[in-house]
């Protein structure tokens, strides 16, 4: 089994952080010894130098291997050069014993809001893909923003611009999960044999109703996965369970 946990909308800043429902859920994912985790953006609510400086101090308490990309939010304030510098690459692709492969696409622009994927990125990822396929890996693709609508969000503002290209990608290459943030709402739909998951936000107060903060967690075995949403300091809830596709 292989455990990967999800986590996204950190918010790390003065006032949009909560420092302490962040280290509730930094000991419950170290005790959780997943074999990585992936971080989907907004990592810092204005992309500032120092915003960033505190982000990696916090980053650095996780102990499995973290993998993140970048939001909306950590690409304001020429926040995309100190992503690079502190954090890494703002698109990437890692294999896991040739067995997994996880493509990291960077969904954000400059000081803007909306996602946005592009021709290079989608050609590159396209070709990862067909290696997947070719080679039987598990896929995963992480980005920002959501590729479809998300329930209990209100009005639609910024849905990957190019999401209908992106979801063709997505869906024709029959990749595994793709995972999202940016809502602050956690959600699972199923579009053909591709599991779409949102993560909510893990420790940021920009919350909607009586949503709280959270982050998934997703146990893969050889015939089938198992999705859970784990509520910080809450309840766990099995969010999905689905077979593999051969
Ligand atoms: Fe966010
Ligand atoms: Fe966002």
């Amino acid at each position: 089994m292989t455990t990967i946990v999800h986590i996204s909308d950190l918010h790390i800043s003065k006032d949009a952080f909560d420092e302490e429902v962040f280290l509730k859920a930094v000991s419950e994912i170290n005790n959780l010894k997943p074999d990585m985790i992936i971080l989907t953006g907004d990592i810092t609510n204005s992309g500032y130098y120092r915003e960033y400086q505190r982000a990696i101090e916090y980053l650095a308490l996780f102990e499995a291997p973290l993998f993140a990309i970048p939001g909306n939010h950590d690409s304001r304030n020429l926040g995309y050069q100190s992503f690079e510098e502190l954090v890494g690459e703002r698109s990437w692709k890692l294999t896991k014993d040739d067995e997994f492969t996880v493509i990291g696409l960077d969904s954000s622009a400059h000081d803007e809001n909306r996602g946005h994927i592009g021709i290079p990125q989608q050609l590159w990822m396209e070709h990862q893909l067909d290696e997947c396929v070719v080679n039987n890996r598990f896929s995963i693709v992480a980005l920002h923003h959501h590729v479809i609508s998300i329930p209990d969000t209100g009005r639609e503002r910024n849905v990957l611009s190019d999401a209908g290209d992106i979801l063709k990608t997505l869906t024709t290459h029959e990749v595994d999960l793709v995972l999202s943030g940016h809502k602050h709402v956690p959600n699972i739909w199923k579009i053909n044999e591709t599991i779409v998951v949102n993560a909510g936000s893990l420790s940021s107060n920009k919350l909607r109703g009586k949503i709280g903060n959270s982050y998934n967690v997703y146990n893969i075995y050889e015939d089938s996965m198992e999705l859970f949403l784990h509520n910080v300091g809450g309840e766990k809830i099995l969010f999905g369970k689905y077979r593999r596709k051969s």
